[in-house]
């Protein structure tokens, strides 16, 4: 256990710089171009004639505005009418699985049929949208996750234990037309140093590929107090609610946007 920590912060680590680097790209294709009018001002006492030096000022504004509004170049569309907050990255961990093969689909819980009854199942659905609040149909997400043990199902951690045990421990589904996605789960166990946390994996023709992590309502703090994972926690945090109904997909519920930035 000591050195799978060690290992995700050490992953966590290099992931900082990437996720730096990636924040100070977002910083830089948010920086729209920007317009300064600089209003003149007049020292002239006459109230008609300040009066008459203003209309000729915001005249010259509208002006330059139309001429830059007309000049493709200046314009960043996407900027000027951004809705959401793109999802934050966040690091990847030394945990993402090495072999797809199999039963890779969105249900962790039933795998080739068989059902994992361990730990509490989780519906977590939600969208994938440009930054515009389009949706993003046919994008590719994933998930990988602990078991009710803690353990990830791959070679570093517990080799095909938690697979031998029942449970898929990461999955593979594409958003609908509405962009829409929906995985049936466990709801993660917090492990030593880190809270409860599922990693996600989005990527989308024509959008950069995010790699982030959710975390869950009143235990999404680190507990180690390393601060290689991403800082902006309240942004990658959700709510598990009761799913309630006899034929309930799953005990709880949480909804989870994903929101991509334009290639
Ligand atoms: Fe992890």
């Amino acid at each position: 256990m000591y050195k799978k920590f060690i290992l995700e912060l050490s992953a966590a680590t290099l992931s900082d710089h990437a996720s730096r680097g990636a924040s100070n790209e977002r910083a830089t294709v948010s920086n729209t171009p920007a317009l300064n009018l600089t209003f003149g001002t007049t020292s002239h006492a006459d109230a008609d004639n300040q009066k008459a030096t203003v209309t000729i000022t915001r005249r010259s504004a509208l002006i330059a505005l139309a001429s830059i509004t007309t000049t493709p170049m200046l314009v960043d569309a996407d900027a000027q009418t951004t809705a959401l907050t793109p999802t934050p990255s966040d690091s990847e961990g030394p945990f993402y699985p090495t072999d797809w093969s199999g039963d890779i689909d969105g249900d962790l819980i039933t795998v080739n049929g068989k059902r994992y009854n361990d730990g509490t199942s989780l519906l977590l659905t939600g969208r994938v949208l440009s930054a515009t609040g389009s949706p993003i149909a046919g994008a590719r997400i994933e998930i990988w996750q602990v078991d009710a043990t803690g353990k990830y199902r791959h070679p570093n951690d517990d080799g095909e234990g938690p697979f031998k045990r029942g449970f898929q421990g990461f999955g593979r589904v594409e958003s609908d037309g509405s962009g829409a996605y929906r995985f049936r789960t466990i709801k993660p166990i917090a492990y030593r140093g880190r809270p409860a946390h599922i990693h996600i994996r989005v990527a989308a023709s024509g959008f950069r590929e995010l790699t982030t992590q959710v975390y869950f309502a009143g235990e999404n703090k680190e507990r180690s107090g390393f601060g290689g994972f991403s800082k902006e926690r309240d942004k990658l945090t959700v709510s598990a609610a009761p799913l309630r109904g006899a034929n309930a997909e799953a005990k709880l519920t949480a909804t989870f946007d994903l929101v991509l930035l334009k290639a």
